[in-house]
């Protein structure tokens, strides 16, 4: 059978999106059983979180829990698999980081539930007077107390060194976390884990030349984005 130009090209792109077509569904395999996202197992599975990272995961306890509503997947659930293996140390969280509490299935589940939560950084103008009403709106309310310092020399500092990776407002891209609204308390710990070779961070030369009165002017210009 002899076919055109056209129609070649044509079957070579279905052929193509067929492809990736399957390559999209090739389900996730967890022990032979397809993995299938299960919502209800989600909001079980956050109950544990919950106590300390609150329902929706605004982080909080002056910014010892980080902020986990909003960010990437995939990114947390690396860290959940890093806190389960030791690569990351994370002693409050060692009683839940086991599989006997927390399986693949349920990693990838609350994970996929918290990536799916979209935080605000302001309570609304309108607060109900009803105090349940109230607690049920603040917490989806991620709050980032301002950090003194010059915005302008931080925002320089993070344009040239760490917007590349981590977006130039800070709201990350795949597994390079957003680090921006985040605690700042919580960031400061991870920039010591880097620098004291606790925790594995790339390009680690360029945070080692930085001087105190940089970081100051980068927590400063880092906790100044909250829209
Ligand atoms: C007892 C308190 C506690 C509980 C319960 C807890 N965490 Fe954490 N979690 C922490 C602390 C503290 C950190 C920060 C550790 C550090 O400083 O590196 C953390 C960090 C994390 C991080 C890393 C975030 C990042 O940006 O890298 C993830 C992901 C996480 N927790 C997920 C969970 C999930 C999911 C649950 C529920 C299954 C959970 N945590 C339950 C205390 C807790
Ligand atoms: C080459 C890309 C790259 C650059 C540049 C970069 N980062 Fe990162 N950063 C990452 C990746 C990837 C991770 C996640 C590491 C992991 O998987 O544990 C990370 C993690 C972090 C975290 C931990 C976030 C969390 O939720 O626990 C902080 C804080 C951070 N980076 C700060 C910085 C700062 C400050 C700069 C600029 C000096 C910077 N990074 C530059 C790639 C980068």
């Amino acid at each position: 059978m002899r076919i055109g130009l056209g129609a070649a090209l044509l079957m070579a792109g279905l052929v193509a999106a067929a492809a990736t077509a399957t390559a999209q569904q090739a389900p996730i395999m967890i022990k032979g059983e397809p993995y299938v996202y299960d919502k209800d197992n989600a909001q079980d599975v956050m109950r544990i979180c919950a106590g300390c990272h609150g329902e929706l995961g605004n982080g909080g306890g002056g910014g010892a829990y980080p902020r986990l509503g909003g960010l990437n997947a995939d990114y947390l659930a690396e860290q959940m698999r890093k806190f389960k293996s030791r690569e990351r140390e994370n002693i409050p969280m060692i009683p839940f980081a086991v599989d006997r509490e927390l399986s693949e299935r349920d990693v990838l589940d609350v994970t996929r539930f918290l990536s799916e939560v979209k935080l605000e950084t302001k309570p609304p103008a309108n607060m109900p007077a009803d105090g349940y009403a109230r607690l049920q709106i603040m917490k989806k309310v991620l709050q980032i107390p301002r950090e003194p310092g010059d915005v302008e020399a931080g925002k320089t500092f993070y344009a040239a060194d760490c917007g590349p990776c981590h977006g130039n407002k800070g709201q990350g891209r795949l597994k390079k976390p957003a680090i921006a609204p985040q605690h700042i308390s919580y960031l400061k710990v991870q920039v010591d884990s880097f620098l004291s070779g606790k925790r594995k961070h790339d390009d680690l030369e360029v945070m080692k030349a930085k001087t105190p009165e940089e970081w100051k002017n980068l927590w400063a210009f880092l906790s100044s984005l909250q829209d």
